[in-house]
């Protein structure tokens, strides 16, 4: 596939097929996913694959501690934000809501939807040794860009998952992984379910002028 033609098509996916992602599909997914650059070539970078009963498993325990937690997606913002921001986020919703079901609570939906991986038969969970400072979160950032438009180009569908993060302790506890690893993304990947509304939803970008200053 078109790289350029990949990146412009993309989109996060919502709904997907129960039919499993074959193991060596995944592998060479996250063969393709580590090509991308990291400071000193560190690759701080780790991955905890969930397939099957275990990605159910971790999902009823996201979902039960969502709703005990009362924990909500939310922009991760210091401050209020200012308005062109949360126009943004409505953008966002204004495309997604007509492509639910009627009546349906969009923030529910996504947090609900969120803690279970949207159904995807895989979630991949995304740790950073706590050895390194933020500045590392970087590098996650970008493995995680290669891995969405990778999965793109190997005909799976994506979804990044930030709400898990809140469930840092549950997550390592219940996958048995070191107390020292900070859980800063999972991505849900799995095949579009094509019948699913919620896919067509195409989140627009602000011109690049909001974006983009020249000095020349
Ligand atoms: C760091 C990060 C965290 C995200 N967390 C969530 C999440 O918890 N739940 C969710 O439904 N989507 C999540 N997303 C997906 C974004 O909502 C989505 O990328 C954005 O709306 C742009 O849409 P697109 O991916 O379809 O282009 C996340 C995306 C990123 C990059």
């Amino acid at each position: 596939m078109d790289l350029l033609k990949g990146i412009e098509e993309r989109r996060s996916s919502r709904a997907f097929l129960e039919k499993p992602v074959e193991k060596h599909i995944l592998e060479k997914l996250l063969d393709l996913a580590v090509q991308a650059p990291s400071a000193i070539n560190l690759q701080p970078w780790e991955f905890t694959v969930v397939m099957g009963q275990e990605r159910k498993r971790l999902s009823r325990l996201l979902v039960k501690r969502m709703r005990e937690m009362n924990i909500s997606c939310g922009p991760g913002a210091k401050n209020r934000l200012p308005d062109y921001f949360v126009e943004r986020e409505r953008g966002l919703l204004n495309v997604m809501v007509p492509n639910l079901p009627e009546n349906t609570d969009f923030q529910d939906f996504i947090n609900h939807g969120s803690c279970d991986f949207y159904g995807a038969p895989t979630a991949i969970i995304i740790t950073l040794d706590d050895v390194f400072s933020t500045a590392r979160l970087t590098d996650i950032g970008i493995v995680v860009g290669y891995l969405v438009l990778a999965a793109h180009a190997l005909g799976l569908g994506t979804c990044p998952i930030g709400l898990i993060t809140a469930f840092d302790d549950d997550i390592k506890e219940t996958l048995s992984l070191p107390e020292q690893k900070q859980v800063v993304i999972g991505v849900a990947v799995g095949y579009i379910d094509p019948e699913a509304p919620v896919n067509r939803s195409r989140s627009v970008r602000v011109p690049l002028e909001d974006v983009v200053k020249w000095r020349e």
